[in-house]
């Protein structure tokens, strides 16, 4: 008997290209991406959909949300959800579903791998042997990076993964979150603009959205100092990129190593030509391991929420608008 698949509503091209093939086969895609006249398309089709796939960078627009009146659960590829408009996901009762956990492990060591490259030149000194400056000089002396201080904005998941890492380069790791983290042996700085004046490099691991917005500006920057790096593996908007560029172009940090921007793919332009930061195309959980660990766990979501009502990893606000609903019932 041939039953019928489940509608899904796909808003891009995932991360993963096998992942766009395992959707199309387990369930009735749209690609929202592919229409004409994505406007159109959801004022005709939106309430079909009860089910809508997407990713944390491409997240969902409150418009979009709101042309789903239908919609029961979304399932994001990625840990973060800033780009998911909570308020119009609320408001519809719609659940949320993320990936946790899978990427941490990748995501400290491109923080590792930034903070290595930002203090040893690595990038700058690829270019120097290919311009075939080798031969004509020395390549300048940089900063050791084994048994400095590690300070952590957002001792969280991946803080805590890349505070494991600090261990075998025998680093001092402290940490700033809103609260100290029960149980944890980092010293706790109770201010970010404090830890950042304890810090030889500053890495930040904390969630994008309102709540963290610009928090790493100028007067954080300068209490990292001449001799500080900044490594950032979170949300471009955490830190005020205008900001730091002065501070790049200044000397007034020693460097930084960057996987995220404020205006992805468009980093600010004077980045590019400051030999004193290292740029990367916000590649932190894109390994083979990782993106495939990342699609089972978006497959798992949907699949378990369609059949149980309750999807393996729930973002927190639409966890708890559940735990409210079942409260009330
Ligand atoms: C994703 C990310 O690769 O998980 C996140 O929140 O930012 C990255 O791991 C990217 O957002 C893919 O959508």
């Amino acid at each position: 008997m041939a039953t019928s698949r489940p509608r899904v509503l796909q808003f891009g091209k995932m991360p993963l290209p096998q992942l766009d093939a395992e959707l199309a086969q387990a369930y009735e895609v749209t690609l929202l991406s592919e229409q004409p006249d994505r406007e159109r398309f959801l004022a005709e089709h939106g309430a079909q959909f009860e089910y809508l796939v997407t990713s944390a960078a491409m997240g969902v627009p409150a418009s979009v949300v709101q042309a789903l009146p239908r919609l029961r659960f979304v399932s994001s590829f990625g840990v973060g959800f800033d780009a998911l408009d909570r308020e119009s996901l609320l408001r519809q009762g719609a659940r949320v579903g993320y990936t946790p956990g899978v990427l941490d492990d990748c995501v400290a060591d491109m923080a590792f791998a930034l903070l290595l490259d930002a203090a040893r030149g690595l990038s700058e000194s690829d270019r120097f042997v290919r311009r075939g400056d080798w031969s004509r000089g020395r390549f300048g002396i940089r900063t050791r990076a084994s048994g400095k201080r590690l300070g952590i904005f957002g001792m969280g998941r991946i803080g805590s993964t890349v505070a494991r890492r600090a261990a075998g380069f025998d680093m001092e790791v402290a940490y700033h979150n809103r609260r100290p983290v029960e149980g944890s042996p980092h010293l706790y700085q109770p201010s970010l603009l404090e830890l950042a004046r304890w810090s030889d490099f500053l890495v930040i691991t904390a969630a994008g959205g309102d709540g963290t917005q610009h928090l790493v500006n100028a007067e954080v920057l300068d209490a990292l100092g001449p001799q500080g790096f900044l490594i950032n593996v979170a949300r471009g908007s955490v830190v005020d990129e205008a900001a730091l560029v002065q501070a790049l172009q200044q000397g007034r940090i020693a460097g930084a190593g960057l996987d995220v921007f404020e205006d992805e793919p468009r980093p600010h332009a004077e980045l590019l030509s400051l030999d004193n930061v290292v740029l990367a195309p916000h590649i932190a959980s894109g390994t083979h391991e990782t993106r495939r660990a990342m699609a089972d766990l978006v497959l798992r979501n949907l699949a378990q929420f369609i059949a149980t009502g309750r999807p393996e990893a729930e973002v927190p606000w639409s966890a708890a608008q559940q735990a409210a609903t079942a409260a009330a019932a």
